[in-house]
């Protein structure tokens, strides 16, 4: 038997981070440069049962009953065996790999966990709808911080750019335009748990200041949201600029964050933002054919580690949504 595979795109967003945790809305994007990919293979010489892990990316060659029940890859696993109500899986290798930057923005728990659900069920020979992929992939994302919004595990899961809000249908997004931007990543890892534990900190110190923030936020990416439909992509680098400002007030940016979103402008980007939890990991600068090379030299001249160029693929509005 074939080995059965399945794989997830990164993701970015674009407008919202932080303020969606407390319902606003926030807009994300795929990023299918990056990728987790999930391949498994059946083993009928392995003891009846038995599952082998091996992740080479984060050092992991184990026995799925040697790790901890609240490991994600063995949630992950058993989550999907309950909600099939499968009792005994075929003893199988379960290979992962990911291009997906760790620790930086980027959703590659989430990205694991929807490519693993995907070739689990797979192999299992059951089909799974991405209502369904994207529920069980939410609790998984409650191990990595405790309050995710959802948006990670939701972008990731269907692939397109979408707008999020916390406990509400996702709205699809019409992209008249293909639009371009480069994410660049400072190097430094960042914790999402911990950057989150500390807004929500300060938010139950001072929750009318930061509430205001919050309210911002969302009044921007409902703007973005039009912008993006009505192809306006200078005024969407605007809005960025104006959540990336908001981002810092907030306390989650970093000095390398901010050097970088600098760099990016002034090099011609139309807008530029930190993307995802912040005080490391990634930001993002929206460009276009004419400034992409010069912002992304500038960017690695001023200490980018890594820059991916990636596109908002165009999308038409869908009347016929399986599983809406
Ligand atoms: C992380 O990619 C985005 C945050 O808003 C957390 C979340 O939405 O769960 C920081």
């Amino acid at each position: 038997m074939p080995a059965i595979t399945a794989s997830a795109p990164g993701k970015i967003i674009l407008l919202g981070e932080h303020a969606v945790v407390y319902g606003r809305p926030a807009i994300a994007s795929p990023v299918n440069e990056v990728r987790a990919s999930v391949s498994i293979m059946a083993e009928p010489l392995s003891p009846p049962g038995a599952v082998r892990i091996i992740a080479p990316e984060i050092n992991l060659n184990s026995w799925l009953h040697d790790l901890q029940q609240s490991h994600p890859l063995h949630l992950t696993i058993t989550s999907v065996l309950d909600f099939l109500a499968i009792k005994r899986i075929q003893s199988c290798t379960v290979r992962i790999s990911s291009t997906i930057p760790v620790s930086a923005g980027m959703g590659s728990g989430a990205a694991v966990s929807v490519a693993l659900i995907k070739a689990l069920t797979a192999f299992l020979g059951r089909s799974i709808s991405e209502k369904q992929t994207c529920d069980l992939s939410f609790e998984i994302e409650k191990i990595y911080h405790k309050t995710p919004s959802g948006i990670d595990n939701s972008v990731v899961t269907y692939g397109r750019t979408i707008y999020f809000e916390k406990g509400k249908e996702i709205d699809q997004i019409v992209v008249p335009q293909p639009f371009e931007l480069l994410i660049c990543d400072t190097g430094i890892p960042s914790s999402t748990a911990s950057v989150v534990g500390d807004l929500r900190s300060a938010w139950l110190e001072q929750p009318e200041k930061i509430e205001i923030l919050f309210d911002r936020v969302g009044e921007l990416s409902r703007k973005a949201c039009v912008a993006i439909e009505t192809n306006k992509i200078e005024e969407l680098g605007g809005l960025m600029n104006e959540n990336h400002s908001i981002l810092v007030q907030m306390g989650v940016s970093s000095s390398e964050l901010d050097h970088l979103v600098e760099a990016a402008r002034r090099a011609g980007a139309f807008g530029a933002k930190l993307s995802g939890a912040g005080r490391g990991g990634n930001m993002i600068a929206l460009i276009n054919k004419a400034t992409s090379e010069v912002v992304s030299q500038a960017l690695f001249q001023e200490g980018a580690k890594r820059v991916i160029k990636t596109c908002v693929q165009a999308r038409k509005k869908e009347t016929n949504e399986d599983d809406r």
